[in-house]
């Protein structure tokens, strides 16, 4: 038996031939979507071996059922403890956002790689300070990760790839909405992702950090200038002790402007009646134009206007040949994939990123940019909608007075 890496060793410096030990701190929504990822990852992609280790959660009886059933070989409720454990290369945090800095931050400094689930942080003092973190951890061959998995759509993989041959032209401007109505009935309780303190933003940080990340993966680009507006429809709703105040917004828009000149335009809601997990993405450019729709996440739909103008149309690519984005891996042609396999390509990424000693991506740099521009949007809205221009990425730096360079993440 090989002797595991000491756990302030970077883990770089891990016998190879040793499992990769996986700690996930969060066993609910996150926790069991990537459960089921770590489960399955390597029965379609060629990854290095892991062993699902611990997972973490604050109620020992839940959490050992939860463990029991997702495949975890142990539980545990201290996950401080266990991330410092020589058997741990990899924590995996599916905790709320209030918990990431304390979690990511201890567990960088233990050497181990990290995935955090979006967004990066509740605040951007947490985020920054999680962004100097990974770096310093990276310097020592420690990885870490923050999990837009939307990246991970084959369909919006591919959508990157057509924008970057150029297939668009020039982008013009972008549609981005993210769309829910878990919040639709006033009567819908209070939980930990409607107080401030818990979540640091509602719709906005929950999922217009994903409308955000996807109009930067997919262009390339930099937002310059920033317009926003926040509203609350419901302002309280029924606690566990009353009535409590919702602190944050159950909507958001935005416009961002970019390097390019392209401008987007960004829609997110937790009210809109009838629109379960609706992400829909709109990309036009001057010779074409991309379609994409959550619900129909196996498709794309492409319209090239270089063709002659009787035969152009929008066409639906059905997204599911082994040459498109991850799914050499999967069924037969047609056979379609879901959300799931996301988070399943999300750790394939990661994983592969470990063994090749290769910064992966979305790095804690590319959160920390979004969650500039998320909170240029707050500034915004409390100025009544009025334009915050966030620095050129040539000012780009690691702090609060500016934003994060891309181009280093
Ligand atoms: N990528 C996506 O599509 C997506 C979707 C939903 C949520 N998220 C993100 O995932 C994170 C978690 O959200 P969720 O929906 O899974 O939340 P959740 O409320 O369903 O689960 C939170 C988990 O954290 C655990 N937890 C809380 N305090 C803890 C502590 N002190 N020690 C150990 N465990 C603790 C809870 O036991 C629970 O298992 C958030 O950052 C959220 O924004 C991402």
């Amino acid at each position: 038996m090989t002797t595991p890496a000491h756990p302030t060793e970077p883990q770089a410096s891990r016998p190879a031939s040793r499992p990769l030990g996986v700690a996930a701190i969060g066993y609910a929504f996150m926790g069991k979507a990537h459960s089921n990822a770590w489960r399955n990852v390597a029965s379609f992609f060629d990854v290095p071996a892991i062993e699902r280790k611990v997972l973490v959660g604050r109620d020992a009886t839940a959490v050992a059922e939860a463990a029991a059933k997702y495949g975890w070989a142990e539980s545990a409720t201290d996950w401080r403890t266990v991330i410092t454990r020589d058997d741990i290369d990899i924590v995996d945090i599916c905790a709320p956002g209030w918990m990431h800095a304390e979690i990511a931050i201890a567990a960088l400094e233990a050497g181990k790689h990290v995935l955090v689930e979006k967004p990066l942080a509740n605040t951007l003092a947490e985020a920054e300070l999680m962004t100097a973190a990974a770096a310093k951890a990276r310097a020592r061959g420690v990885q870490s990760m923050i999990g837009f998995n939307y990246r991970r759509v084959p369909a919006l993989a591919l959508a990157k790839e057509l924008i970057g041959e150029g297939r668009l032209g020039t982008v013009r401007h972008v549609r981005a909405a993210y769309l829910q109505d878990w919040l639709s009935d006033a009567e819908a309780p209070m939980s930990w992702r409607l107080r401030k303190e818990t979540a640091g933003s509602g719709a906005l940080g929950d999922i217009a950090s994903h409308a955000i990340d996807q109009v930067l993966f997919l262009l390339g680009d930099q937002v310059t200038e920033v317009a926003g507006r926040l509203h609350t429809f419901v302002s309280q709703r029924p606690g566990g002790n009353g009535i409590e105040d919702v602190t944050v917004d159950d909507a958001a828009w935005a416009t961002l402007s970019l390097t390019s000149g392209a401008i987007a335009s960004v829609e997110v809601s937790r009210v809109a009646t009838g629109r379960k997990n609706s992400l829909q993405i709109e990309v036009y450019g001057d010779k074409g134009t991309i379609l994409f729709d959550l619900e129909n996440l196996n498709e794309l739909g492409f319209l090239d206007a270089t063709a002659p103008v009787r035969e152009q149309g929008f066409r639906r690519i059905l997204v599911n040949e082994p040459v498109h984005p991850y799914l050499n891996a999967w069924w037969p042609q047609g056979h379609i994939i879901g959300w799931e396999h996301t988070f399943t390509h999300q750790i394939r990424d990661f994983l592969t990123a470990i063994k090749d000693g290769t910064p992966p991506s979305p790095s804690f740099e590319e959160g920390l940019n979004v969650q500039y521009i998320l909170n240029a949007v707050e500034e915004s809205a409390a100025a009544k909608s009025a334009l915050v221009q966030l620095p050129s990425p040539t000012q780009s730096a690691t702090t609060s007075a500016g934003r994060t360079n891309l181009q280093g993440a």
